[in-house]
């Protein structure tokens, strides 16, 4: 009786073991240092992003300053947001900086033909903006017109923001409030040159690039990142020509990819109404990101072997069917657990690929696609994705660590993806920080992780999961979706042991 006993309780054990999956994370010396910037976010003038977004009206009854709405500024604070991308997105190639200064009342009316047609009044310009960022203290990252302006006009705005020297410009940005000249750094050239930023040909475009780059001036303390308008998802020949063309003229060059659940841009699928075979096909969709960052890194590689010119992932996200009964131009849709993934998936993959990716920009952060954050007259409401950029800015500027594992699959009828994703980095005072991604919408998945030249006494850690994936926070339920603490990861010896519940995101700390 007892050996039957012992057999079966070393089976149990050793099933047990055997259904680990096996990981190792190893520090090594001359690992990449994330980027803050790749936590980067992108506000364009498009639907209520920035009108009744951050931007509302005088009477509204919210804390503001002028007219910033300084509760979304507070939020967006705690997330540690590096950099904003502004005006655009399409809107940049059509919008002209001047119509943007000076009395408000004067400003000229345009009309937003990319996004609805609205008018656009254009109370939101320079100025406003660059108080916006100072508010949340960080970088600007500004879209020139290359589409339908001209180089004269971006050369202007450029000296208008960051020269120092007496000039017509700049006693014109002194006439309007600005003594001090802004030193924005990161400036881009063009947006979807290939697309709304006015249908080129990439060797069109590169002489363009060339051309606009070239006046667009560094002035005192005020060196410029030029960033080009990239490829569009897998135009790997864009980003040839650009590099072999461009490669030392540029700090950086753009790729945009976005998450469609179906893959059909004429119907993208419902933010909140799918079904499992949609929701495994969306986080296939956005694994897609992985295959092309190493892709362009690649052709990159070939005319910047010192990896110099940052590839700037500067527009990605999910992008579904607008809420119904909402503006179709104005892209207002919901955000669920399934999107909380899709951004934790995402920002692993730009983790691991931090040699090359310096930079990246969610779209967009209010009431526009993959917001961080939805507004409803005077009250704001956190989505799933902003909680996982709360987690994951444990992640800027830390040393990334080498992960090392095969996951285990998780399919659904012909769609097969891995059920894991990890990324991991160590930050200046030795704390190890592992983000994993259980994609797996039915079974929960236990790891067992050694870490090698780390040493660690205590991990704790916090989850984001839900019982759906497509489980939302409304403004009547706010906290359905949000961090809680997880009491799941074990020392054993100096191995890492954890199970991750399905549908998941789990961000650890471990400490020495
Ligand atoms: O983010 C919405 C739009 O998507 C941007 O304006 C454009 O650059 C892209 O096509």
């Amino acid at each position: 009786m007892k050996s039957l006993f012992s057999f079966l309780f070393s089976a149990t054990l050793s099933l047990a073991v055997f259904g680990q999956t096996k990981m190792s994370i190893t520090s090594g010396s001359s690992a990449p240092v994330i980027s803050r910037h790749i936590y980067g976010h992108f506000s364009e003038h498009l639907g209520r992003c920035i009108y009744d977004g951050f931007w509302v009206a005088d009477s509204m009854n919210v804390p503001k300053k002028d007219r910033i709405r300084l509760d979304i500024v507070e939020a967006l604070k705690k997330i540690k947001v590096p950099n904003l991308r502004w005006p655009g997105g399409c809107f940049a190639d059509e919008y002209h900086w001047r119509d943007g200064i000076g009395s408000r009342k004067e400003r000229p009316k345009m009309v937003n033909t990319n996004w609805g047609g609205v008018s656009e009044d254009n109370s939101f310009g320079t100025h406003e903006f660059l108080e916006l960022c100072g508010l949340l203290k960080c970088e600007p990252y500004i879209a020139g017109n290359v589409g339908s302006g001209t180089v004269e006009e971006m050369a202007k705005w450029v000296e208008y923001l960051n020269s120092d020297a007496q000039s017509t410009m700049t006693d014109l940005r002194k006439q309007n409030g600005q003594n001090e000249p802004w030193r924005v750094k990161f400036w881009g050239v063009g947006n979807e040159s290939w697309g709304c930023g006015g249908n080129m040909t990439v060797d069109y475009y590169v002489n363009e690039y060339k051309r606009y780059a070239t006046y667009a001036r560094n002035y005192n303390n005020a060196p410029l990142y030029r960033i080009a308008s990239g490829a569009n998802v897998a135009d790997y020949n864009w980003t040839d020509v650009l590099m072999k063309n461009a490669a030392n003229r540029m700090w950086g060059l753009t790729l945009h990819h976005y998450t469609l659940p179906t893959g059909n841009w004429r119907k993208k699928g419902s933010a909140t109404n799918f079904a499992e075979k949609e929701y495994i096909s969306t986080m296939k969709n956005c694994l897609y990101m992985d295959e092309l960052v190493t892709r362009h890194s690649t052709i990159m590689d070939k005319y910047d072997p010192e990896k110099k010119v940052a590839l700037v992932v500067d527009e990605w996200g999910i992008w579904t069917d607008v809420e119904p009964g909402t503006n179709p131009g104005f892209l207002y849709q919901q955000n669920s657990l399934r999107d909380a993934l899709v951004a934790g998936v995402t920002l692993n993959i730009f983790n691991n690929h931090a040699e090359r990716v310096r930079m990246a920009n969610l779209a967009q952060t209010i009431n526009v696609l993959q917001a961080l954050i939805l507004t409803q007259g005077n009250q704001i409401l956190l989505t799933p994705t902003y909680h996982v950029f709360d987690l994951y800015k444990v992640h800027q500027d830390a040393k990334l660590l080498s992960v090392n594992f095969t996951s285990p699959d998780y399919s659904v009828e012909d769609v097969k993806i891995p059920a894991i994703s990890v990324s991991a980095s160590q930050d200046s005072t030795g704390a190890v920080h592992i983000s994993l991604v259980n994609m797996d919408a039915n079974k929960n998945i236990t790891i067992r992780t050694s870490l090698y030249d780390i040493s660690w006494k205590t991990a704790d850690g916090q989850i984001i999961t839900a019982d759906k994936f497509n489980d939302i926070n409304t403004f009547e339920k706010p906290g359905l979706i949000r961090p809680v603490m997880f009491k799941g990861a074990k020392k054993e010896g100096n191995d890492l042991v954890v199970t991750l519940p399905k549908l998941s995101v789990i961000v650890l700390e471990l400490k020495p």
